[in-house]
């Protein structure tokens, strides 16, 4: 963090200007420091939470004093009409600057993500199931990893089934659908999804169909004899950034518009949604993936002149993900499973036969749970 030499009030009270020892300069509006004041009216003191609305703020709030210690580690600040007096330290502003050159190009990823290909496979996280659930540091090691690259691996789990759930209370909460807390992929007659055939898939995202979709999967394996039945796991942000690179038209078609995704199972089931399969923040940030050929719905959200050219884009984003330069191709063992940011990361898996079985769980987990845990165990 840096010091400061000097605040100042400027715009007849509207802001403050914090004069950094660097040569740098922040600005921080009245009303933002007011909505965001930490002092025990404000915010509860032991949950946090904000005690007041906007409504409590007057309209024309303006700074009447602002005064910043010798040390350049507190700024005490008096607000009009109110006559309030709230203390911020400048780290605590820095921290929550806003007042920063930022460039909103569009297509953009996080700097919390590390964006990879078929390299990758040097170096995929990996985890022992019993370290896991044994050592809180290698478990936050292995959350963070998979964080960052939206895909991690697991080891050593029990061999039989409802393994998986172990599996997924170690990062977070199931998430239960349709297909109950945890569903089965192996061959089945008259399956309900070409997920529970012997058929290869393309990579793919699962469930786009769903609002919301789910953000973590774990793929676990209990028997793979068979011959065949590889997985595969793509990163889909890498595929959207190489998209842009190569052609921004074609990317810009499968983030302006929305796709159609629907699962609709003999009654029992119908589920639609109505998003794009590049997704974008409103700054132009690479949110989400949504790619499954499957249960891609007919696109009617296309203009007609655009709609040629949205094929072609499908197609380009598509031959990317398939590029072999791309994924990273193992063959899960029992008592083996893997887990991917659903939200980013395709999977698929190779066509299977043979005389052996193959027989893998899988179950979806809410992305906020496994972020909570890794900042919860940071913290302790
Ligand atoms: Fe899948």
């Amino acid at each position: 963090m840096h010091t400061f030499k000097s605040v100042k009030i400027i715009d007849d009270g509207k802001s403050i200007i914090l004069q950094r020892a660097d040569g740098k300069a922040l600005r921080y509006h009245s009303t933002w420091l007011r909505d965001n004041a930490l002092d025990p009216k404000t915010r509860d003191t032991k949950n946090g939470q904000r005690l007041i609305t906007l409504s409590d703020i007057p309209i024309d709030t303006s700074i009447k004093s602002a005064i910043l210690d010798s040390k350049g580690e507190n700024i005490s600040l008096t607000f009009f009409p109110e006559l309030k007096k709230v203390s911020f330290s400048t780290n605590w502003l820095q921290m929550y600057a806003y007042d920063l050159e930022k460039k909103f190009l569009k297509g953009w990823v996080s700097t919390d993500f590390k964006i990879w290909k078929s390299d990758m496979a040097k170096n995929i996280p990996n985890i022992d199931y019993k370290n896991a659930k044994s050592d809180n540091t290698l478990l936050l090691k292995w959350m963070k990893s998979l964080y960052k690259y939206g895909f991690a691996k697991i080891r050593g789990g029990n061999k039989e089934s409802g393994a998986i759930i172990q599996i997924a209370n170690l990062i977070g909460y199931i998430r239960e659908t349709n297909y109950g807390k945890f569903f089965e992929v192996r061959t089945e007659i008259n399956a309900v999804n070409l997920a529970y055939t012997n058929l290869g898939l393309q990579a793919h995202t699962d469930n786009p169909y769903r609002d919301p979709t789910p953000t973590i999967q774990i793929l676990y394996c209990i028997e793979n004899s068979a011959s065949g039945g590889d997985s595969k796991v793509v990163d889909g942000f890498k595929a959207a950034i190489l998209l842009k690179e190569e052609n921004p038209e074609y990317f810009d078609l499968l983030s302006r518009y929305c796709a159609r995704f629907e699962y609709n199972e003999d009654g029992k089931t119908h589920l639609q949604s109505r998003r794009p399969m590049i997704e974008l923040s409103p700054d132009g940030e690479i949110i989400a993936i949504r790619f499954n050929n499957r249960s891609a719905a007919p696109i009617t959200d296309v203009p007609y002149n655009d709609m040629e050219n949205y094929y072609k884009a499908y197609r380009k984003f598509s031959e990317i993900i398939n590029n072999p330069s791309m994924a990273i191709n193992f063959k899960l063992k029992p008592g083996e499973g893997f887990v991917t940011d659903n939200t980013r990361v395709l999977h698929a898996r190779t066509a299977y036969s043979g005389e052996g079985t193959r027989w893998l769980q899988g179950c979806y987990v809410d992305k906020d749970g496994l972020l909570s845990k890794i900042h919860t165990i940071s913290e302790k």
